[in-house]
């Protein structure tokens, strides 16, 4: 079959990597993809939310299912936009419809839903503009820290942790004045819930689902955790403390009642659903949902999947998920993940990047990198994710840090102690 996959980061390079190996694969595009992603398919210079041009490409190319990375094509209706048309409205798309993006697209709507079926996580209101004194008051019934969370799309920098009560004040009449322009029109203000976070991921057709391999990110730029966030600077699996008991608990607090109450509420949803957890004295609860797999988890939960991810989509689109078996290897695996000095804020582009085939004893997939004039480029804060895999986590961080010193570019920077909090 022909498969198009939309998106341009290192999750895409690993969805590629894994849907390339697919024996039921004849073709696969990739629009835009990257300057790796094209040594797993065809790079087609389409952007993944120009829906007019996707859909022509796919009806003129004879593509057989589009599978959908970022979440930006997801919020804004890619799978309601393809069924409406005539020429695609029998390609499966592996994603949820608008409807069902809304839980990450919406922070308020997802804490609603959680709310409406019971599922743990912290206790939240929300403000915009009109109720901005209530907002303040809300926060002085809290205790310290504070969490102030943007309610639409902020690739994942729309939340702030404050220390103090003063500073939570300031910074919720800022983002309510436009700090993160429309998206922070509305704030949600959570409890804050203190302990190990740890992603979860669900690939459901809206009644069966298969829960993959767990993984836990690592979002700050500096070691030990600090400073500013970034969208991930790297990622182990397995977590140690998702235990078998724990993964139950999730999968019947969480799990199975998210994707009862979609079914319940009439929300078309076929794809990944991200559950991002933590760990509350063992019990655990909900940080927040995602509409698609997480970045940069997917560079070291694609290793363990054993099984054919292309034979799941399938279910997923007949809705016989149930029928299909899924596998992971025992090996641990991670993802080291190199950026530009200056990421997550300022930083410059188009530095030359080498020693990539040096690379011996991992796997390099490529986030935002471009080719310019043959030569492969920085076209992005993060970079390049080096996925290894090892006997326990830390024969594979081993083994990305190794690899990490091989391949340079001006300004790069990673952190060394992925993993050593677990
Ligand atoms: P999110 O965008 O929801 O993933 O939030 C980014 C990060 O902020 C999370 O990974 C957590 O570390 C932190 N965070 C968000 N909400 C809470 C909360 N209620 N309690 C503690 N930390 C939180
Ligand atoms: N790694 C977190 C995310 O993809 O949102």
């Amino acid at each position: 079959m022909k498969i198009l996959l939309l998106g341009s980061g290192g999750r895409e390079h690993a969805l590629a990597w894994k849907i390339a190996r697919s024996p039921k694969v004849e073709k696969l595009f990739i629009a835009p993809g990257n300057a790796g992603t094209s040594g797993c398919g065809e790079n087609v210079a389409i952007k993944a939310d120009d829906f007019e041009a996707l859909k022509a490409f796919v009806a003129e190319n004879g593509v057989d299912m589009v599978v959908v990375g970022p979440e930006d094509p997801l919020v804004k209706g890619i799978y309601d936009d393809f069924k409406a048309d005539g020429r695609t409205k029998d390609i499966p798309v592996i994603g949820p419809s608008k409807a069902g993006a809304v839980l990450e697209g919406s922070k308020d709507f997802a804490k609603g839903f959680m709310q409406r079926h019971n599922i743990p996580t912290a206790r939240y209101r929300t403000f915009d503009g009109n109720t901005l004194e209530e907002g303040l008051k809300f926060l002085e019934t809290l205790q310290a820290p504070y969490v102030l969370k943007a309610d639409g799309l902020c690739a994942g920098k729309g939340v702030l942790i404050l220390p103090t009560l003063d500073e939570a004040k300031k910074e919720l009449k800022e983002m309510l004045g436009g700090m993160f322009g429309g998206a922070s029109a509305q704030v949600v203000i959570k409890e804050y819930l203190s302990g190990i976070e740890c992603s979860v991921f669900v690939l459901t057709d809206g009644k069966n689902y298969k829960i993959l391999p767990e993984a836990k990110d690592y979002k700050r730029i500096g070691e030990g955790d600090t400073g500013l966030n970034t969208g991930g600077m790297g990622s182990v699996t397995p977590v140690p403390f998702a235990t078998k008991e724990w993964m139950q608990k999730v999968e019947e607090r969480i799990i199975r009642p998210t994707v009862e109450g979609l079914a319940e509420e009439g929300i078309t949803y076929k794809g990944f659903i991200f559950f991002g957890l933590i760990n509350v004295n063992n019990e655990p609860m909900v940080i927040e949902y995602n509409c698609r797999m997480g970045d940069p988890e997917t560079e070291s939960v694609m290793l363990r999947l054993k099984s054919d991810i292309v034979d799941l989509f399938e279910g997923v689109a007949c809705g016989d998920l149930d029928k299909r078996t899924i596998e992971f290897d025992e090996r641990a695996a991670v993802c080291v993940m190199l950026v530009s000095g200056g990421y997550p804020q300022k930083y410059q582009k188009g530095y030359p990047i080498t020693g990539i085939d040096k690379v011996e004893d991992s796997i390099v997939f490529h986030a935002g990198t471009a080719s310019k004039d043959g030569q492969t480029v920085t076209a992005g804060g993060r970079v390049i994710a080096i996925s290894s895999y090892g006997k326990d986590k830390a024969e594979a961080l081993q083994k990305s840090f190794e690899e990490a010193l091989k391949i340079d570019f001006t300004d790069k920077y990673f952190r060394r102690d992925i993993g050593a909090d677990l």
